[in-house]
């Protein structure tokens, strides 16, 4: 925003207080951006810190009729140029001790926000083009332990955006997909267990990527004809590809890995 209220381009960042969405509302605001940011939680001790969005809005994205508040206080504000869904939560569970109730919630934060939100954003479109960008995971791409809920959320979303892609050519519209493999978040700690409680201090150590390296990169994909960007290392993604062409071999390897 200049000194005379005027907006720069707007960007809408789910899941903006901490880990990657909070790297992101810090990269979109040096870029210039006017950045209205939601979170459940408000943003942290530093609320009045420059790096910090123009506009917050808490909101529990799990909740419909708090996304359809959220949707009308961002569009109070105004269109957004960009949607980035990043907004996410993790679930770590055996098939076998997941309860329909806390998939439910999973499936909600992490897939139906974004379908529900697009599907509402296209309603009040009235001829303004809408570019979203879906925070999906390399989870999205091949099966693990435990991570069966959590992997399923993302390959729907990956799959849906898919499918949207393919109805928005020839339009205005346009949607992509950012994938990440491992990054330095507290997304374990945040991981609801068995019972549907925060891992915590029980979360196993989690690290990779720095959240402001994906901010960096995630803002250079819009700018991109490609559809789906996957930020990990050449190995992993090396892997992906074997997956895909010898998952036999591909899950020999990992079993004896874990
Ligand atoms: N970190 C990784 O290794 C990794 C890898 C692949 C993909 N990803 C994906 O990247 C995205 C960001 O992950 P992260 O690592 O930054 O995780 P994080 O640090 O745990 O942050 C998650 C964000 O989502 C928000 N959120 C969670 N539940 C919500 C709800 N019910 N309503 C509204 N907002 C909610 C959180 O805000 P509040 O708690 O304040 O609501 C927080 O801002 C997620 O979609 C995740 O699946 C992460």
């Amino acid at each position: 925003m200049d000194i005379f209220g005027n907006m720069d381009q707007v960007v809408w960042i789910t899941g903006g207080s901490q880990g990657i969405g909070r790297a992101l509302v810090q990269e979109y605001r040096r870029k210039g951006w006017t950045v209205i940011a939601t979170s459940r939680q408000k943003s942290g001790p530093q609320e009045n810190d420059e790096d910090l969005a123009h506009f917050w809005i808490q909101a529990d994205l799990s909740q419909p009729e708090a996304r359809q508040e959220a949707l009308q206080r961002v569009l109070a504000i105004g269109w957004p140029d960009l949607v980035i869904f990043n907004a996410g939560v993790g679930h770590w569970a055996p098939v076998s001790a997941t309860k329909a109730a806390d998939a439910d919630y999973i499936f909600q934060v992490n897939y139906w926000a974004a379908v529900d939100l697009t599907y509402q954003l296209q309603q009040l479109q009235a001829g303004r083009p809408l570019h979203i960008v879906a925070v999906t995971s390399i989870a999205a791409h091949f099966g693990q332990r435990k991570l069966a809920t959590y992997s399923a959320t993302k390959a729907a979303l990956r799959l849906w955006a898919l499918s949207l892609n393919e109805e928005w050519q020839g339009s205005a519209n346009r949607i992509q997909v950012v994938s990440p493999g491992v990054v330095t978040t507290d997304i374990m700690r945040n991981t609801l267990d068995r019972d549907g409680n925060r891992l915590g201090d029980r979360a196993k150590s989690h690290h990779g990527w720095s959240p402001e390296k994906v901010a960096q990169k995630l803002y250079a994909v819009p700018q991109s004809a490609k559809f789906e960007h996957i930020f990990a290392s050449f190995s992993v993604r090396l892997a992906l590809i074997l997956h895909d062409l010898c998952p036999r071999l591909f899950y020999t390897l990992t079993r004896r890995r874990s």
